[in-house]
């Protein structure tokens, strides 16, 4: 696997205003019901939810930006910091613990360089740790993007990394 050197340092990524106009006029009707559902959109397209997206939403639908920042902070399957294109998130839930998990994430820090809750410069991986991912049997468990890949020890980290381009 290539290095990938340090940590991000957050570069602003460009919004495509017209494709954020696509979302919110004719995907959800410009209706603040929808918040979630457009917020979740967003989060697709550039897998977290840059500010200046969420500013022009704000003044689209007519909710004030505070409450907007406060639905992204709420729940944790938003993130208001740059992600990387694919998200590995590696269970540190009991059953997993047990059975190595600890050693399979520093396996994978070292591989990529970076530590938990960070994404490569390259843009390539972000590093989450969770708890419990719901298929205990197959733990240690990572999961990378919706891939769940089990029974993993740390000398299989790499290998599984290199099919993410
Ligand atoms: S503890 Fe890891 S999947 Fe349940």
């Amino acid at each position: 696997m290539a290095e990938v050197g340090s940590p991000n340092s957050h570069q602003p990524v460009e919004i495509d205003y017209m494709e954020l106009d696509t979302i919110i006029e004719e995907q959800f009707n410009r209706d603040k019901e929808n918040l979630i559902m457009i917020l979740q959109a967003i989060q697709r397209k550039y897998n977290y939810l840059p500010q200046a997206s969420l500013i022009y939403l704000a003044e689209k639908i007519g909710v004030p930006i505070s409450k907007i920042f406060g639905v992204g902070t709420f729940y944790s399957t938003f993130s208001l910091e740059p992600r990387g294109k694919h998200i590995i998130s590696v269970c540190l839930g009991t059953a997993c613990h047990v059975r190595g998990a600890q050693r399979v994430r520093e396996s994978i820090q070292e591989t990529l360089n970076i530590e938990d809750g960070q994404t490569t410069e390259d843009m390539r991986f972000t590093l989450e740790s969770v708890r419990c991912l719901g298929c205990c049997s197959l733990g240690p468990v990572v999961r990378v993007n919706d891939d769940i890949h089990g029974r993993i020890t740390s000398d299989m980290t790499g290998k599984i990394l290199e099919n993410y381009n």
